[in-house]
């Protein structure tokens, strides 16, 4: 396994799970078994998150657009993840890891609502690791409603528009409160981003693997944050401005 540095991690690692449908496609088996599968590399990304000591994690579990998938699936999804919320808060609870959720959860069936509601209860002392799930979430989506909270805010008196700067329109979103992800994974060989964090993404080191979801291991995230230890974030500075940062000439 690539070794890596432990102070060279992002604080903030987020990922697009995906290619779980063609995962079980290719083995002749139903769509939902490979979001079964899914389920299992969850518990290994939490846990090697948790042992590596990343303090935020966020996982796109289920875009907006993903309604639009047959009911059938998004069924059998919404009863994994209640499933998943339900078996794995005592874990949560033994890792010290917190639950957060972004997204339109009006959205989400009840059922899937109050298995969230006790399980963010129940982890909210933890200080660990912040586990975020982004449910029925898209970036899009997310800004226009900040936008609108914004706006009443504007029109209420609470807020000048001459106050929206970036930090403040930011802790309008549903991530007000996190970092932005400094590393993006993306499994199955898609390169897109597919309405998913937009504003946050904004200076993320993206990585995107071909391996389908089911199928990323242990190896492979360490080989996807190996390669975000190598690379140099220059937020729109030179090079020079970065590495001689001691430097006061090149400062
Ligand atoms: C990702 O896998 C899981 C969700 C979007 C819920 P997909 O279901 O998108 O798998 P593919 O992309 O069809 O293979
Ligand atoms: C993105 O995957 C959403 C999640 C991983 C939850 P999709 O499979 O829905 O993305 P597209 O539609 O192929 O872009
Ligand atoms: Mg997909």
């Amino acid at each position: 396994m690539e070794p890596l540095d432990p102070d060279k991690l992002p604080g903030h690692l987020a990922i697009i799970m995906d290619g779980n449908g063609r995962w079980a496609q290719q083995r002749m088996l139903k769509r939902i078994v490979g979001h079964q599968r899914g389920a299992e590399t969850v518990k290994m990304v939490v846990e090697q998150a948790h042992l590596l000591g990343i303090r935020h994690l966020t996982l796109f579990a289920f875009s907006s657009e993903n309604w639009s998938r047959p009911a059938i699936e998004v069924r059998a999804l919404m009863t994994l993840l209640k499933k998943y919320i339900r078996q794995e808060t005592a874990r949560m609870m033994r890792k010290n890891i917190r639950y957060n959720v972004i997204g339109n959860r009006g959205e989400l069936p009840d059922d899937v609502n109050q298995a969230l509601n006790d399980a963010i209860a129940e982890t909210a002392g933890n200080t660990g690791m912040v586990l975020t799930l982004a449910l029925s979430y898209g970036g899009r989506q997310e800004i226009s409603m900040a936008a609108a909270r914004v706006a009443r805010d504007v029109a209420g008196g609470r807020l000048k528009a001459d106050d929206v700067t970036v930090d403040v329109f930011g802790s309008y979103l549903d991530t007000g409160g996190l970092p932005d992800p400094d590393f993006l994974i993306r499994t199955s060989g898609e390169m897109r981003i597919s309405n998913f964090l937009l504003w946050q993404l904004a200076y993320t080191e993206l990585y995107f693997t071909e391996i389908n979801w089911p199928d990323f291991t242990i190896n492979e995230l360490h080989k996807a944050l190996a390669d975000f230890q190598a690379r140099e974030r220059r937020f729109g500075k030179t090079s020079d401005q970065i590495t001689k940062r001691s430097d006061p000439l090149n400062a």
